[in-house]
C-alpha cells in the first residue's frame, strides 16, 4: 500500500510509479485514516517538503492512520528548489518574505 499526498502532481506521478514497479495499489491521504491497513505488511508514504518539512496535512493527519505494528514503513519525499520556485509565485505564499525569495532559488 502507497499512501500519497501531492499539491501540484509531483507526489503522486512519484508514488503512481513506484506502485506500477512494486505492483502497490495507492491510498490518497485523506483516505488512509478510514482505511483497514491491518493485513499491509509494507506500507509506504509518499509526499513532497514543503518549507524543509512535511506539509502541514500530514502532520496532522499521521497521527489518525492505523499502521499495523509489524509493517515495514518507507518514506519518499519529493521536493527541488525549481518547484517551490513556481509553487511560490503560483500560490503567492511567502512571496514577501525575503527569507524565501532569496533563500529558495539558493536551494539545492
Ligand atoms: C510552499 C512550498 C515550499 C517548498 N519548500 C521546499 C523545500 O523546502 N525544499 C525543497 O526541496 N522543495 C521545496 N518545495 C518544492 C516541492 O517540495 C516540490 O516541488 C515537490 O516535488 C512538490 O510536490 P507535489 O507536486 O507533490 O506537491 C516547496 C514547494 C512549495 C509549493
Amino acid at each position: 500500500m502507497i499512501i500519497w499526498f501531492s499539491g501540484s502532481g509531483n507526489s503522486l506521478s512519484v508514488a503512481r510509479t513506484l506502485a506500477e514497479k512494486t505492483q502497490d495499489t495507492l491510498l490518497h491521504l485523506n483516505d488512509a485514516p478510514a482505511a483497514n491497513l491491518s493485513g499491509e505488511k509494507v506500507i509506504g508514504l509518499v509526499y513532497p517538503t514543503y518549507s524543509y518539512d512535511a506539509p502541514l496535512k500530514i502532520k496532522e493527519m499521521l497521527g489518525s492512520i492505523r499502521f499495523p505494528k509489524d509493517a515495514y514503513l518507507w518514506i519518499v519525499v519529493t521536493g527541488g528548489s525549481i518547484g517551490a520556485l513556481l509553487g511560490m509565485y503560483l500560490f503567492r505564499h511567502k512571496t514577501q518574505h525575503r527569507k524565501f525569495t532569496l533563500g529558495v532559488p539558493a536551494m539545492p
